[in-house]
């Protein structure tokens, strides 16, 4: 087991990517502290890995909110003794072209993906700094990487992710705590059953694999850059895409 005795701070992780990240995590032997806004699914998601026996617990948490996340890594890191992990995955869209999209719908875009990303990382870097030792991987995207008409918001957002992550990678590697990126492509979840299927399937055809990736895609991915596996790999961005983008 790769993670075995690791505690691992996944926001949220209540469904689609950060409940696959979650789950695999578990089952490399890491106690899984699932945090996401959505407290119900994120108990649902828990006490469906307690009952394989993992040691998994939700907290209810905007990563928005930069008081609540504190508090809330703050006692989770109480709870356990400490955090060796953070996945920050909590994200969201509010998908228009420029001309169309609202003040409101960049901001709140804004205040989850990147400056959730901060809060989180801001709470969780100094117990991670105490301890010598830490794993900070974030989830980016292939819009951060190419552009997508219709989500400036959500790009500028996850080309700001991987700004951040290179400059973390600087910032704490002296206190031994690595930071990477997964850049994931088109993953079937939630989020991408809103887009439309005419769409999904014009996606397709520019993938060279022809297929959407599986969250598990994303979490095999996070285990390796979670794990000893990767000691030697910091500031780096690794696109899990299927081909699509090179
Ligand atoms: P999803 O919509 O299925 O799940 C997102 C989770 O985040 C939900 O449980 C939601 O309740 C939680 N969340 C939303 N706002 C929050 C907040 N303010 N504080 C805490 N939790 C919050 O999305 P999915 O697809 O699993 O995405 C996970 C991450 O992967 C996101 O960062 C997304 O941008 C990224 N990603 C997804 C891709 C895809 O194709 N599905 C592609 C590239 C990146």
């Amino acid at each position: 087991m790769k993670l075995a005795g690791k505690v691992a701070f996944i926001t949220g992780g209540a469904q689609g990517i950060g409940k696959a990240i979650a789950a695999e995590f578990a089952a490399e032997g890491a106690t899984v502290i699932i945090s996401d806004i959505n407290l119900e699914v994120a108990q649902k998601t828990a006490d469906e890995l307690s009952a394989t026996g993992a040691k998994a617990k939700a907290f209810k948490q905007n990563v928005a909110d930069f008081e609540e996340t504190t508090k809330v890594i703050e006692a989770a890191a109480a709870e356990f003794g400490k955090i060796d992990i953070l996945i920050n995955n909590a994200g969201i869209t509010k998908d228009a072209l420029l001309i169309r999209m609202k003040p409101e719908e960049w901001s709140a875009v804004v205040s989850v993906n990147l400056t959730g990303v901060f809060n989180c990382t801001k709470a969780v870097a100094s117990i991670m700094m105490k301890a010598r030792t830490g794993k900070i991987v974030n989830i980016a995207s292939i819009v951060g990487l190419m552009g997508n008409a219709g989500q400036a918001n959500y790009s500028a957002t996850k080309a700001g992710v991987i700004g951040f992550t290179k400059t973390m990678a600087k910032e704490l590697a002296s206190r031994n705590i690595l930071v990477n990126a997964i850049a994931p492509g088109f993953i079937d979840t939630e989020m991408t059953k809103k887009i439309p299927v005419e769409i999904q399937e014009k996606m397709k055809e520019q993938i060279p694999l022809k297929k959407l990736g599986l969250p598990q895609d994303i979490a095999k991915a996070a285990v390796f850059l979670s794990s000893s596996d990767s000691d030697y790999i910091t500031g780096q961005v690794l696109s899990v895409n299927g081909g699509m983008y090179m």
